[in-house]
């Protein structure tokens, strides 16, 4: 696995925008069209008002593909199911904020089981409530449309908390990523890369695009 820093891009389809009824194939082709990390929006009904997948398909998609997960737990106890998460072979897990557990705990936690650690904010949620952990992680995840659903438009009032991650890093000296998920495509991800953003989540704009390898070179090449 090549190791990747914040100043490279990466590429992030999200499997919530793909066909259910194909997951392998759907994987498959998102591999083939260049894909560096696969994007596992896992949602409770309860965290979020909607309910996707639960570790038995990350762990479907780990046992038959060789690509990077990128674990975005949308659930209100990520503390309970982490175990199971962690088995299900996740190599990143990102927990959001908002969530009912103690957040550095479920942090360390992560990390003590070998994969890295991410933290993600919800649009509404200030910046301010994710600088104690900054020093914790290894991705920070700025939500650009309310957790639930894909296809929704990108959110412009988020870049400026993507600026403040940025400049928080950099005066710091850590050097997590930032990732952005919801409403990224060729239109809005400029805005996002320019405000600091380096991991783009798409899932409309990669896995419903024509051409999926144009869609995510696009997305490389901005
Ligand atoms: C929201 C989901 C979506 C999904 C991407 O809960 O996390 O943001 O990943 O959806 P698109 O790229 O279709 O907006
Ligand atoms: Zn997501």
């Amino acid at each position: 696995m090549i190791a990747r820093t914040h100043r490279d891009r990466v590429i992030a389809p999200s499997l919530l925008a793909a066909d259910f009824g194909r997951i392998q194939e759907e994987t498959s082709r998102a591999i083939r069209a260049g894909a560096d990390w696969l994007h596992l929006d896992v949602m409770d009904g309860h965290f979020v008002d909607n309910i996707s997948f639960g570790p038995a398909v990350v762990q479907a998609v780990h046992e038959s593909n060789d690509i990077f997960l990128d674990v975005h737990l949308m659930i209100s106890r990520p503390d309970h199911y982490l175990p199971r998460f962690i088995a299900a072979g996740s190599d990143l897990i990102t927990v959001h904020v908002e969530a009912d557990h103690d957040v550095a705990e479920t942090l360390r936690r992560i990390r003590e089981a070998g994969c890295q650690a991410g933290l993600a904010l919800n649009p509404a949620t200030p910046i301010a409530d994710v600088e104690p952990y900054l020093d914790q992680i290894d991705l920070l995840l700025c939500m650009t449309v309310v957790p639930g659903f894909g296809g929704q438009p990108f959110m412009d009032e988020v870049l400026p908390k993507i600026q403040q991650a940025a400049q928080w890093r950099m005066e710091k000296g850590l050097n997590y990523h930032i990732e952005v998920d919801g409403g990224i495509g060729l239109a809005t991800a400029p805005k996002a890369i320019a405000a600091g953003a380096n991991v783009l989540v798409a899932g409309s704009s990669t896995f419903s695009a024509p051409d999926m390898a144009a869609a995510i070179q696009g997305l490389r090449g901005l």
